[in-house]
């Protein structure tokens, strides 16, 4: 029997699982289970690690080892080609929330709040799980030989022979001085590398859709439910990601619905009003902008629902907001939620934190 046959045999006995449930969390038939068992067949890594993952038994420090020997990350991005839609935090929520889960962790940045960040010194908090995560720039990694060996010879020639205008272009591009760029040459990662470091990479390129199709397993698409441009853009997006180049295989791609609390009144503010009483006309109005906006919520729903893009379960409301606000009442003025938090760190027990987990768990779970 393969080790890893073995190593799933046992667990699953340790723990009083049936066949049924542990064949469930693999991902793989009863019978495809049976013949691991039986020494017939052996279990794919992918296979291993969706098992643990998913039944929350924890992998021996063998199986684990086994697994560094060759290991193979999953790629996700978490993307949108409409800024301001919370791509970088909800990466970085997820990026926390694998930690949180046990595993190697690493998000490639290419992000004005990340470059921003860091040049300021922003940096994760030690004992957070962000801290666990390895952040990189988008400059600090090469995709490809190709695209290092392209790199290098365009830099030399702009150090040689480029003109100012040439100069600053390239220093705006990738976020840094020219002398930093030959520095980074010789610093940098190949992603060939980070994939056989890390259990998780997640991208969080703006706008590079070559990349985030050529690299990714997995793209969630986030479909703001109170923005009719982000559904739309969700819908070009998606037709660019599948579009497949030279028969390459192109990442699974699903719909991640944020915002999407709807039809609410503030039961707080009430109550924090109290007895209040709103002359008719203004509470008429009230009333009548709220069924405006939920008709206009439920136009956007419908394009959603309409898009030939499978939805994920898991759906973010606007729970972040009130973690994010209270959080920066209580920071010192001009500190507040940077890049590096995560609201898995800030209050690990609000409605936010636990919609990430939620969210991990489905992507963690897809069959891809
Ligand atoms: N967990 C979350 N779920 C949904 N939206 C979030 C979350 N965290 C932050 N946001 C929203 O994301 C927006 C900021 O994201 P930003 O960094 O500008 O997005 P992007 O990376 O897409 O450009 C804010 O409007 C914020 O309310
Ligand atoms: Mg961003």
């Amino acid at each position: 029997m393969s080790p890893f046959a073995a190593a799933l045999m046992n667990s699953r006995i340790a723990h009083s699982m049936s066949r049924f449930r542990a064949a469930e969390c693999a991902g793989v038939s009863e019978r495809t289970w049976r013949s691991y068992e039986q020494g017939q067949r052996a279990p794919r890594k992918s296979v291993v690690r969706n098992f643990y993952d998913r039944s929350g038994i924890p992998m021996t420090e063998d199986t684990a080892k086994m697994l560094r020997a060759s290991p193979v990350a999953r790629v996700m991005s978490i993307t949108s080609l409409k800024g301001g839609v919370g791509k970088s935090p909800i990466t970085v929520d997820v990026a926390a929330c694998l930690v949180e889960r046990g595993n190697r962790v690493a998000v490639i940045s290419h992000d004005c709040c990340y470059e921003d960040g860091l040049s300021q010194g922003g940096r994760p908090r030690t004992g957070d799980l962000t801290a666990g995560v390895e952040f990189f720039g988008y400059p600090d990694v090469f995709f490809s030989v190709a695209e290092k060996e392209t790199f290098t010879k365009r830099l030399r020639h702009i150090v040689d022979h480029g003109s100012p205008m040439d100069r600053s272009g390239l220093e705006f591009e990738m976020g840094g001085t020219l002398g930093s760029m030959v520095e980074r040459i010789g610093s940098c990662r190949m992603f060939k590398d980070l994939h056989a470091d890390y259990d998780y990479i997640l991208l969080d390129l703006n706008l590079k859709v070559d990349l985030i199709r050529a690299h990714s397993d997995l793209v969630a698409i986030i479909l703001d439910s109170a923005c009719p441009q982000s559904v739309d853009s969700a819908e070009r997006l998606n037709l660019r990601l599948q579009r497949s180049k030279g028969g390459r295989r192109t990442p699974s791609c699903f719909g991640l619905i944020t915002r999407n609390d709807v039809g609410g009144r503030s039961r707080e503010l009430e109550e924090y009003l109290g007895g209040l009483d709103l002359p008719p006309g203004t509470a008429e109005a009230l009333e009548a902008a709220r069924l405006v906006s939920s008709n206009f919520r439920e136009r956007i729903l419908s394009d959603i629902t309409a898009l030939p893009l499978t939805r994920l379960v898991t759906h973010l409301t606007n729970a972040h907001e009130i973690v994010i606000d209270k959080y920066n009442y209580e920071q010192p003025f001009m500190e507040g939620y940077s890049y590096f938090d995560s609201v898995l760190d800030i209050a690990p027990h609000s409605h936010a934190a636990d919609e990430i987990r939620r969210l991990t768990s489905e992507l963690v779970g897809l069959r891809l």
